[in-house]
């Protein structure tokens, strides 16, 4: 088999970048290990930036998107037993959207021709320091093949293979803290998104629909779903969310830890890093997807001047220019998360409080928050 560009995972980075690079008249294709259903059905992320919305818009994907999106034009902080709202739209002239990580995984599915080879298994990527790269794996019906290409993108996640053909420095953080997230049929508590600072720990209302409400406790690294019963779950969203909930059925429980990572350089020869392959972000302040989405973004310009006109200087600048970008996502991700998380450390306490008072107070440092968290703080 041959194609232009193999795309190696079909999350929302390896289906948006085959995607865009369809528009543009190359040739994808894309390998995903697990099956179309289980990719459709995984409940991730839920807050794109305007930046995510346009993107998405101009590569013709914004039908369902701008019908069943929720326009956000701020959020609230709670902390001391009070409401502080940041006005977004107030600060930084822009707004969020609230449409959640498997709607956009099912737009593009719906768009995508072909459709990816799913259920693959070993893949392996060769010779990926030449212009004649390629990928070896196994299809769904057991059958080996090999995908001869002239660039690879690394689009497989954190857990991929990609990362280990780049010689990588790899930076990373653990915190402290994990989620338990539960997405309930209940419509939500509040129109907004809530961010609860709370002696018990951290708590997140948010929404992906009328009736559809995602809710986030922070628990111990070391806890187990079956540590918390679906009334335990309600009881302690209330205590910390200072906001009575309507427990409704649960239609997802899960609990994630909470990691900061990021692999530089995100190029190799012909292979390309995007998303989290190359980087993650701890989930507070929302901006995982989104940097996915930008990583493509510039990859498909950078390889459409690549492969189409034979100039390769935004496919040598890529990794750089991401690279800046991961780490203002890191720096803004690792802030949200300390500011709002409690920890055990009494002096760790303090400074969250501090910082929370600050940004009620201060309209220069909530605008600058307000402004990383719609993605317009700094250039591209
Ligand atoms: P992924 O979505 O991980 O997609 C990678 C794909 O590659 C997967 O489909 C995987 O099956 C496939 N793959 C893996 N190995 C191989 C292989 N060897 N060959 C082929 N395919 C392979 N972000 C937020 O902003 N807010 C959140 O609330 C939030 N919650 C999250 C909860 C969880 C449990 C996780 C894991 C992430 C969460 N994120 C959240 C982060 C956000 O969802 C990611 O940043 C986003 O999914 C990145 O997209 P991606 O396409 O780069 O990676
Ligand atoms: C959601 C997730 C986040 O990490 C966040 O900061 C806000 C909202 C969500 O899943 O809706």
């Amino acid at each position: 088999m041959r194609t232009q560009i193999a795309v190696v995972g079909a999350g929302p980075a390896g289906l948006l970048l085959a995607h865009l690079l369809r528009l543009e008249g190359l040739d994808a294709v894309v390998l995903e290990t697990r099956q179309r259903e289980h990719v459709l059905s995984r409940i991730r992320a839920g807050v794109l930036e305007p930046g995510t919305v346009d993107v998405l818009r101009e590569a013709g994907l914004g039908a369902r998107l701008d019908r069943a999106g929720l326009e956000h034009q701020g959020f609230s902080l709670r902390f001391d037993g009070a409401e502080h709202r940041i006005a977004l739209t107030e600060l930084t002239g822009k707004s969020i959207t609230v449409y959640g990580q498997q709607e956009v995984v099912r737009d593009l599915l719906d768009a995508a021709e072909p459709e990816p080879w799913f259920g693959v298994s070993d893949v392996v990527l060769h010779e990926v320091t030449t212009d004649r790269p390629s990928v070896t794996f196994t299809d769904a019906d057991g059958i080996a093949r090999t995908l001869h290409c002239e660039v690879i993108a690394g689009c497989d996640g954190f857990h991929g293979v990609s990362r280990n053909a780049v010689p990588v420095t790899c930076c990373e953080r653990a915190f402290p803290y994990s989620w338990l997230g539960i997405l309930a049929k209940t419509p939500p508590a509040h129109h907004e998104l809530i961010y609860a600072h709370h002696e018990r720990g951290f708590a997140l209302h948010s929404m992906r629909s009328p009736e559809l409400t995602r809710l986030y406790l922070q628990v111990a690294p070391d806890e187990r779903l079956d540590d918390w019963p679906e009334d335990r779950i309600w009881e302690e969203l209330v205590l910390r969310l200072g906001t009575a909930c309507e427990p409704g059925p649960l239609v997802e429980k899960g609990i994630t830890s909470m990691r900061a990572f990021v692999a530089e350089p995100m190029r190799h020869g012909r292979l390309f890093l995007a998303g989290d392959a190359a980087h993650i972000v701890p989930p507070t302040g929302a901006k995982g997807l989104n940097l996915a989405v930008a990583d493509v973004a510039l990859l498909s310009k950078a390889l459409t001047s690549l492969l189409l006109h034979g100039r390769d200087g935004n496919a040598l600048s890529y990794s750089d220019v991401r690279l800046r970008a991961a780490w203002r996502a890191e720096r803004f991700s690792t802030e949200m998360t300390e500011m709002l998380h409690r920890s055990a450390d009494p002096f760790e306490q303090r400074l969250s409080l501090a910082r929370l008072r600050r940004v009620a107070s201060s309209t220069a440092a909530a605008t600058a928050l307000a402004q990383d968290y719609v993605g317009s703080s700094e250039g591209a």
